[in-house]
């Protein structure tokens, strides 16, 4: 079940150091890395299935095919280490443990897109972690890992460390893109076709912090020893989190396609204080929720997940157990997607806001059964009309949990 790729070296003391981190293999790549060509490098990603895991699961080698080749103009590797999702944290265990893991992966990443300038995209209040990383990067540097000849190999990388001011939106790719080139991290437009990412109108990609750190791996073994792992469309690993009412919280990395109750009761422990499991949200605060009598014969892979109605996303679980009061937890969801809508698209900005002054009102006790009437029609209003998937997520929230405790919320309103 546990398999360690990504999180092999979590536990070795002092690991986020660079002298521990080569003696542990870290930078163990490269030898090979720089006897392949770019080309020959991106193919081996391509095969290897690697699938993104900020969330949305898209295919990592079928998004570097987009970055024209060759290019007139200068490409970025852009790392996305913005990690807001609730119920998500662990990227942070990467940039904690080892920093210099996904330094190694943005040296094998960036030189299959022929970039030569790294950016690092964090969270303005993960100031630890942003120091953590930039130490490590700093190291890198000092033994000329990094700038104008890698490890004294013919390729130039500069890598940057951007910190943003604290938004969930800017987690979401194009509204990072927008914040580090300076503006307010709204969301684009998508384009009608597949597309690069336009930093600076240069072609770039951005990608989440484990899926860059799962490419050492990778170019070292080979695409048919990643494969070796998970299933067929979902091939290696994922760090799963477990957060709420399990006796064992934390992050554990495991093999696609592992079944999700052994890994709640045989790894999680169960729920604490014998207490009963309720219902839990697979990947993220912005996945449909799923009650405890449904989770039977799901595994943890995009395609199971989907067939039961909801979603793997960032495979940041969170369990609830007996005692909790679903119409609290919808309204503690409302407060921060409400704090956090950018505000760009009308229906987002109102329908989020109204939805947490509606859920405020019935909660305390003033609602009538119209005004939950009228949260359930909010979710048409936030689903497909807005340009991120921010909204939707919102209208998942209200129709998941309302639909499947419609008892609790309807007790509430007269
Ligand atoms: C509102 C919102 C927030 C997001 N936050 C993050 C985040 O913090 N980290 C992340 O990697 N992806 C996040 N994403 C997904 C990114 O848009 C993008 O798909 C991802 O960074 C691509 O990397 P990947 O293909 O390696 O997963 C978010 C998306 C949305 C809509």
């Amino acid at each position: 079940m546990i398999k360690k790729i990504v999180s092999k070296n979590f536990d070795i003391k002092d690991s986020h150091k660079l002298k521990v981190a080569r003696e542990n293999d870290r930078y163990s790549s490269l030898k090979k890395l720089f006897s392949m060509s770019p080309e020959a490098v991106l193919d081996e990603v391509d095969k290897s299935g690697l699938r993104g895991k900020g969330g949305g699961g898209a295919s990592a080698g079928a998004k570097w095919k987009l970055i024209p080749n060759p290019s007139d103009k200068p490409t970025y590797l852009i790392v996305n280490a913005d990690e807001s999702e609730p119920g998500t944290f662990k990227d942070r265990q990467i940039l904690e443990y080892d920093p210099h893991l996904l330094i190694e992966g943005i040296i094998c990443s960036s030189y299959a897109i022929k970039s030569n300038h790294a950016y690092i995209y964090i969270r303005g209040e993960y100031v630890f972690w942003a120091k953590r990383l930039q130490t490590a990067i700093d190291e890198a540097y000092e033994a000329g890992i990094l700038g104008d000849n890698v490890l004294g190999y013919d390729y130039k990388l500069e890598v940057t460390l951007h910190r943003g001011a604290g938004a969930y939106i800017c987690g979401e790719k194009s509204a990072l893109v927008e914040s580090l080139e300076g503006k307010r991290g709204h969301p684009r437009l998508k384009p009608k076709q597949k597309e690069p990412e336009w930093f600076f109108d240069c072609p770039s990609v951005v990608n989440n912090v484990e899926t860059i750190s799962s490419v050492p791996f990778i170019i070292k073994e080979g695409f048919e020893a990643y494969r070796a792992y998970g299933t067929e469309k979902n091939p290696g690993t994922m760090l799963f989190g477990m957060s709420g009412h399990i006796k064992n919280p934390g992050i554990y990395e495991l093999e696609f396609g592992t079944n999700m109750l052994e890994f709640i009761n045989k790894i999680g422990g169960g729920m604490r204080d014998g207490k009963k499991l309720k219902a839990l949200v697979p990947g993220g605060s912005s996945c449909h929720v799923l009650k405890a009598d449904e989770l039977e014969g799901i595994t943890l892979d995009y395609e199971s997940l989907k067939a039961h109605g909801s979603s793997l996303g960032t495979g940041g679980m969170i369990l609830m157990d007996e005692t909790v009061f679903m119409p609290k937890v919808v309204k503690n969801l409302f407060e921060f997607y409400h704090h956090e809508s950018c505000g760009q698209c009308t229906p987002c900005r109102e329908g989020v806001s109204w939805s947490d002054k509606l859920m405020g009102k019935i909660l305390d006790g003033n609602g009538t059964k119209k005004d939950l009437d009228t949260l359930l029609s909010l979710s048409f209003l936030l689903n497909g009309k807005s340009i991120c998937v921010f909204a939707p997520s919102v209208a998942f929230i209200i129709d998941s949990y309302i639909n499947k405790f419609k008892d609790e919320f309807y007790s509430l309103v007269k």
